[in-house]
């Protein structure tokens, strides 16, 4: 593959490790503040996310090319209500979604109809996990500082089960 190609999805297994790196670390903020449901919706989210990062680590190796592991940069270790997370978790999958987009503008300029492909499944993705942080906003703004709602909002994201994505169910 292109090295161009190459240097980009690189970039993107780091971001990719580090959404999981931050999406742990609201997971164990939340467990600490007493939201056992919310902590197990960012539980499942750092597992999709290094997912993620191995679907473009299989891909990289697929096409001959080389993974290059880089250090994973801190996150942030506390927020000051779910409302607050849920908008620096929308704010970084927009980041995300604009890098993904950043990926298919390199391999369409390479040609490289092939990792055009496999973006598809991303892209698809990106509209899903902002569209659902959006809904959670939405939610949180709505239930304000209402004690039940938020127990009930708590109740909600404890029922997320982890699924693997089909992208590597494929590869089982
Ligand atoms: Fe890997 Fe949250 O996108």
């Amino acid at each position: 593959m292109e090295k161009t190609v190459e240097k980009v999805i690189n970039e993107q297994i780091n971001a990719e490790f580090w959404s999981a790196y931050l999406y742990l670390s609201m997971s164990m903020h939340f467990a600490n503040a007493g939201y056992a449901g919310i902590a197990n919706w960012f539980a499942v989210q750092f597992k999709e996310e290094q997912d993620h990062a191995t679907i473009f680590m299989n891909y990289v190796n697929s096409r001959g090319g080389k993974v290059e592991l880089a250090p994973i940069a801190a996150v942030d270790t506390s927020w000051e209500s779910p409302l607050a997370a849920f908008e620096a978790t929308l704010a970084h999958e927009k980041k995300v979604t604009a890098m993904i987009n950043n990926i298919y503008a390199v391999a369409d300029k390479a040609a490289d109809i092939a990792t055009k492909s496999m973006l598809t499944w991303f892209v698809d993705e990106q509209v899903e996990e902002e569209e659902t942080a959006r809904g959670f906003i939405d939610a949180l703004r709505m239930i304000g500082d209402n004690g039940y709602g938020l127990y009930m909002f708590d109740k909600e994201l404890a029922a997320r089960a982890y699924k693997t994505p089909s992208p590597l169910a494929a590869a089982e």
